[in-house]
């Protein structure tokens, strides 16, 4: 740790690199499993409306939030929420700590993500060696993978061994590319990862299309069917309350705004760089990837192959049996399966990895921001930790880790700290000067609308997505009413971990703070 600052923070070399990189951290697994899941299962074509409506007033006014308050405190040196908001709120004692959030969300979801990304890996290699080719039921499918899950030990897998040996890899990579910073890392993974990732997205896209109706003794199992499944719109779906929060995390989940991860991509912009164009574009990539691909792959192509009746469970029977069950028994009923496995595991793989190394960054930022520690060390000390945390969802993913972790990471937190963001941006920095400061450098003017739908719907929206769930879950969750009585001391625990890292990292936040002022404080 050195005492005083010797080197500038690293920046983008391109403008096509932190839009790739941020359209990277945004699509994922959410793009290709978890919204189908969701649209089959919430109206189908009329889960569009609430979806589209929280993208216009959420997903962009937040992305242009984050990137605005992103590209403002890394001009104050502050590439984490911790800094940043403290540099717009510099009366306010107390603002910093809301930031804690903004690295501490990434850390929790960084530990499981890159423990799912690793099995898209191995799944990968398992697909082009042919290791699951004979399967040709659910039954068998599903016991793959709970084999190799270590959830049981059976002809396919004993114990947790291969799906260890994947992870070390996948996690080893991911500190690869963060160790390289983000040009000589992140950006240039983007780069390539990113035009691969549509390339075989693209091929299966085209697959599934063109699949007709394979089975000539069912003609009514055909793509055009398929796609009525998925889009046929039920408008009574509208009615519900919990229909609109779907929608409304899932736009959170797949822009992956309220996370922390795009304040501190675009703390690595320059003073003049655009906001406006690039966050839309990066906004926009996303959503064709997520409505045109994600939509037209899994769902169509299980509808073509298990039918009209079968259809609906698998629609709900979650992310995981989408993916890992469903998908890999679709595809080997076609010729060139191992292929097409590898196609779709690989694209997974990529979607994953580009989304795993955001999560990281924050903390390396954090670090090497409020603590100057060299990037080298920050990595090093990040690895060490997140590593150690890992093997929580590792080991326990059986006994809820991983949903205990996903929901306070990957869900409450979000909408809190984009609550927080929101408020900060428009009432205490001040709409008029948000919106000069949204326009430094644009290369288009936002809408004049925004003015009222930032300062005033956005929060609006976040307080009654809020206020929803304190109404309809809060007990039941801190209660642990939907956990099994055997799995509530791993919950438990896992809260307990929890919080104790949230305190860690507020006490990280005021030693830093102490720090500054005790040399004189930098600006600020
Ligand atoms: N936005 C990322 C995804 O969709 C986290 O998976």
């Amino acid at each position: 740790m050195k005492d005083t600052k010797t080197k500038k923070r690293d920046t983008w070399a391109s403008r096509i690199g932190i839009i790739m990189a941020v359209a990277g951290s945004a699509i994922g697994l959410g793009n290709f499993l978890r919204f189908p899941a969701k649209a089959a299962s919430n109206g189908g074509g009329a889960f569009l409306i609430p979806y589209f409506i929280s993208l216009v007033l959420l997903g962009i006014p937040l992305m242009w939030i984050e990137w605005t308050l992103g590209r403002y405190g890394g001009g104050f040196e502050h590439g984490t929420a911790p800094g940043i908001f403290h540099s717009v709120w510099r009366k306010n004692r107390f603002i910093k700590y809301f930031g804690v959030i903004g690295i501490f969300g990434p850390i929790v979801i960084f530990t499981f993500y890159t423990y799912i990304e690793s099995w898209t890996l191995a799944y990968s290699f398992f697909a082009l060696s042919g290791k699951y080719a004979g399967l040709a039921d659910k039954t068998a499918m599903h016991s793959f993978l709970r084999g190799f899950q270590g959830l049981e030990n059976n002809q396919y897998f004993s114990g947790l061994g291969t799906a260890y040996f994947f992870f070390l890899i996948t996690f080893a990579l991911n500190i690869g590319v963060i160790y390289h910073g983000i040009r000589g890392g992140i950006e240039r993974l983007c780069k390539i990862a990113m035009p691969l990732l549509f390339i075989f997205a693209l091929i299966l896209f085209v697959r599934v299309i063109t699949l007709g109706a394979p089975d000539p003794t069912k003609p009514a199992w055909n793509i055009s069917n398929g796609f009525g499944f998925l889009w046929n719109p039920d408008f009574s779906a509208l009615k519900s309350a919990k229909v609109w929060l779907e929608a409304a995390g899932q736009i959170f989940f797949t822009l992956s705004v309220g996370i922390g991860v795009i304040l501190t991509y675009a703390s690595y912009l320059s003073k003049g760089d655009d906001v406006v164009l690039s966050g839309l574009t990066a906004a926009s990539i996303n959503e064709v990837t997520e409505v045109i691909l994600g939509g037209s792959i899994i769902i169509p192509a299980a509808f073509i192959f298990f039918g009209p009746a079968d259809i609906k469970s698998i629609a709900t029977a979650g992310v995981f049996d989408l993916g890992f069950v469903t998908m890999p028994l679709v595809l080997n009923k076609l010729p060139f399966a191992q292929i097409f496995g590898f196609c779709w595991f690989f694209l997974l793989f990529l979607a994953g990895i580009t989304s795993s190394v955001s999560l990281a960054q924050p903390a390396i930022a954090f670090l090497e921001d409020e603590f100057d520690v060299d990037r080298k060390h920050a990595v090093w000390i990040f690895g060490v930790v997140s590593f150690i945390l890992c093997q929580a969802p590792v080991f326990f993913l059986k006994n809820g880790v991983v949903d205990e972790l996903d929901f306070w990471g990957g869900t409450f937190f979000l909408v809190v700290f984009a609550t927080v963001e929101t408020i900060l941006f428009a009432w205490v920095f001040g709409m008029e000067n948000a919106w000069d400061e949204i326009h430094k450098g644009a290369d288009m003017m936002v809408p004049k609308i925004y003015k009222f739908i930032i300062k005033y719907v956005t929060p609006l929206f976040l307080f009654f997505i809020l206020g929803m769930w304190f109404w309809q879950e809060w007990l039941p969750i801190i209660l642990m009413k939907k956990v099994s009585p055997a799995d509530r001391i791993y919950v438990l625990a896992t809260r307990v971990g929890l919080i104790l890292m949230f305190i860690v990292l507020a006490v990280m936040v005021k030693i830093a703070w102490r720090r500054r002022r005790l040399r004189g404080g930098k600006a600020v």
